[in-house]
């Protein structure tokens, strides 16, 4: 039986794509009207998800290759190897914003929102996403000095930084295309055009606020966390639980513009497209207090979910792809 080549590459960016793992993959400045605009920024050391890639963005706390896989500990950095230094990739600049900007990060669900039988004891939320920031990053910088510690007033931890936003990991839209129910409802009520970036799929986001104080003229470091625990006594092999975080270390470049005018929600375009839009609840929360900002509307899980099935015979291979497959 012969296959064609299209559908055997688009196979094996797909078994690609559910081995990988989340980082935020790119970044934007939300106009008032909640619109994406201007040119997208990157995390440090960026590889864009183009035909050939390896993955050298997931950044696991714990490591898998650590004794104990269960625990992080105080030596854990919070910047992956490649995230350490300021540094951009080429094709990959940072992103250019205002003080007091409004920006969406986006990151790719890759099944942990629309597939969650595949994670046995995982919270329905599918985890916080925390961002914190800076103006003085450290190279080595430790998760532990900063996660659950920074706080939103900055008197926290060392008191070298503030949290700037929490959110559900799942923000209550994105998906990835699958035949299960979470992504099938989900495509019909957040439906968009496939676009180069994302294929058919939703990408999830998390908006905020930089600080209205970052000193322009210089980068501004968002350290993002995705805190995504193992409950005790769910999955026969982490009987105690396990702790499971993945970071993305990224600069801003803060430049001051003419127009200072920043993001806020009265203007919020309702059925804008979703491919470049913040989401209305938490655009809405901007500028509110970190603990008031989180979306309380989280996903139960259907029955259908809690039919063992295997991740790489679920997923479609049969996409409409416009242009090169980036979004996988
Ligand atoms: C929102 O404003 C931006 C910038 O002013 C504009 O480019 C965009 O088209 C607007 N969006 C909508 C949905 O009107």
């Amino acid at each position: 039986m012969a296959f064609s080549p299209t559908l055997i590459v688009l196979f094996a960016l797909h078994i690609l794509s559910i081995n990988a793992h989340s980082w935020v993959e790119q970044l934007t400045v939300i106009a008032p009207n909640g619109t994406f605009i201007g040119t997208p920024g990157y995390a440090r050391g960026n590889v864009l998800r183009t035909p050939g890639f390896v993955d050298t963005m997931t950044y696991l706390i714990p490591p898998n290759s650590r004794q104990d896989v269960t625990s992080v500990l105080p030596v854990d950095n919070i910047c992956r190897e490649t995230q350490q230094d300021q540094a951009q990739t080429e094709g990959s600049p940072r992103l250019q914003a205002n003080p007091g900007a409004a920006i969406a990060l986006r990151y790719q669900e890759n099944g942990h929102v629309t597939l969650p039988q595949n994670q046995p004891g995982k919270p329905p939320n599918r985890g916080f996403v925390y961002v914190y920031g800076t103006t003085q990053p450290k190279t080595d910088e430790k998760l532990l000095d900063i996660h659950g510690k920074w706080t939103q007033d900055g008197k926290g931890g060392d008191k070298r930084g503030v949290l700037l936003s929490k959110q559900n990991f799942d923000d209550g839209r994105c998906y990835q295309v699958n035949d299960q129910s979470i992504s099938q409802t989900r495509q019909k009520e957040y439906a968009h055009n496939a676009n180069q970036l994302m294929g058919a799929d939703l990408w999830c986001q998390q908006d905020l606020r930089l600080p209205t104080n970052a000193p322009t003229g210089k980068p501004y470091t968002l350290y993002w966390v995705w805190d995504w625990p193992t409950k005790a006594g769910v999955d026969p092999t982490y009987p105690k639980g396990k702790q499971e975080i993945y970071t993305t270390c990224i600069d801003v470049d803060i430049v001051q513009a003419a127009n200072n005018k920043l993001g806020v929600s009265p203007e919020y375009e309702s059925n804008q497209d979703l491919n470049n839009a913040a989401i209305p609840s938490q655009f809405d929360a901007l500028g509110k207090t970190v603990s008031s900002q989180q979306s309380s509307s989280v996903t139960s899980m259907p029955t259908a979910a809690r039919e063992t099935v295997t991740e790489w015979i679920t997923v479609k291979t049969t996409q409409t792809i416009i242009g090169s497959p980036t979004g996988y």
